[in-house]
C-alpha cells in the first residue's frame, strides 16, 4: 500500500487580474489531503466523505492507467485537510496526490512535470475549464510567480506566516469570473486600470518578497481592487477588518471571492487574529506558506 500527500494553496496575489494576462502569486498553505491506496485482486474502489473529491479521485486513476499503458485492481481513500469549493485547490491536491499513488503502485516513474500536468487534465475534464495553477502549486509546493502569458512559474524563496478564514460559504469560481468579464465589458475605460493595477501590485509584491520585505500594504490594497471589481462579500469584509483590527499587517480575499476564504498577514499576532476571525462566526487556520509539493508519506511493498 501507499499513502501520499499533496497541499492545497492561497492565492496571495493577482486573482481575478490573472485571467487577463496579469501575473499571480500564490503558494502551498500546511493543509494537506492524503490518499490511501492499495492494490486489489481486481476493480477500482474509492472512499470519500467529500463527493467532490471522489470525482477528481477517479479521473486520476483513469489517467494515471492510460499513461502509463498500465492497469491494477485499487482500493483508495481520499481524506481531506480542506473544505471543499473554498478556494483552497482541494480538488486539485486530491487530482495529483492520486495519480502519484497509483504510479507508484504501477510502478512507474513519473516526474514533477508530468504528475502536474496529469493533474490539471484531470481538472479541465471534470470541470471543463481550470488554470493550471493549483496542480502546479499542488505539485511544486511553495510559493511561485505565474506569468499566464509566457506560461511560466517561477519559484520565489518566501515563508509566511498567514491565517485563512473560511466564511464556509461555497462559491463557483466560473460566476464570479463571468462577474468580473461583464463588469469589464461594461466599463472598460474603468475596469481595464483596476486590472492593470493588480498586476502592479502583483509584480511590487514579487519584488518585495524576494527582499524579505513586508508586504501587508499591498494585500490591503488588492483587497480594495478586488472589493471595487464587485468580487468581495460583507462577511469577506467583515473578516479582512477583523483580521487587521486584532494586529494582521495585511489581509484580503482570496481565490475568486463571492464567500471561501480570505488570508491575513500576521508574523506577530497570528492566535489574536484566529480569535477575532472566529469571532465573526467563521474558521480560522494558521498555516505557513512555503509548503512542501505532493510527496509520499508511507510505502509498504506487499
Ligand atoms: O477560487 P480559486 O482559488 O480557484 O481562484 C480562482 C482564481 C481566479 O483568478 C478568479 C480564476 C483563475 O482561473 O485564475
Amino acid at each position: 500500500m501507499v499513502i501520499t500527500s499533496a497541499p492545497g494553496k492561497v492565492i496571495l496575489f493577482g486573482e481575478h487580474a490573472v485571467v487577463y494576462g496579469e501575473p499571480a502569486l500564490a503558494g502551498a498553505i500546511d493543509r494537506r489531503v492524503y490518499v490511501h491506496a492499495t492494490k486489489i485482486p481486481s476493480g477500482v474502489k474509492i472512499v470519500s466523505d467529500k463527493s467532490k473529491d471522489f470525482r477528481y479521485a477517479k479521473k486520476a486513476v483513469e489517467l494515471a492507467f492510460d499513461y502509463t499503458g498500465r492497469k491494477c485492481g485499487l482500493d483508495i481513500k481520499v481524506d481531506s485537510e480542506l473544505p471543499p469549493a473554498s478556494g483552497l485547490g482541494s480538488s486539485a491536491a486530491v487530482s495529483v496526490a492520486t495519480i502519484l499513488a497509483v504510479s507508484k503502485l504501477l510502478g512507474a516513474k513519473l516526474s514533477r512535470a508530468e504528475i502536474a500536468k496529469l493533474g490539471h487534465r484531470a481538472e479541465l475534464e471534470v470541470q471543463g475549464a481550470a488554470s493550471p495553477t493549483d496542480t502546479a502549486i499542488s505539485t511544486f509546493g511553495g510559493v511561485l510567480f505565474i506569468q499566464p502569458k509566457k506560461q511560466k512559474y517561477q519559484r520565489i524563496n518566501a515563508t509566511l506566516p498567514m491565517v485563512v478564514g473560511y466564511t464556509g460559504i461555497e462559491r463557483s469560481t466560473k460566476m464570479l469570473v463571468q462577474n468580473v468579464k461583464s463588469l469589464k465589458e461594461k466599463f472598460p475605460e474603468i475596469v481595464n486600470p483596476i486590472i492593470k493595477d493588480i498586476g502592479k501590485i502583483t509584480r511590487e509584491a514579487k519584488r518585495r518578497l524576494e527582499n524579505n520585505e513586508d508586504v501587508g500594504e499591498l494585500m490591503n490594497i488588492n483587497h480594495g481592487l478586488l472589493d471595487a471589481l464587485g468580487v468581495s462579500t460583507e462577511k469577506l469584509n467583515e473578516l479582512v477588518y477583523a483580521a487587521r483590527n486584532a494586529g494582521a499587517k495585511g489581509a484580503k480575499l482570496t481565490g475568486a471571492g463571492g464567500g471561501g476564504c480570505m488570508i491575513a498577514y500576521a508574523p506577530k499576532n497570528a492566535e489574536k487574529v484566529a480569535r477575532a476571525i472566529e469571532k465573526c462566526g467563521c474558521a480560522a487556520l494558521k498555516t505557513g506558506i512555503s509548503g512542501e509539493g505532493v510527496r509520499v508519506a508511507f510505502k509498504y511493498n506487499n
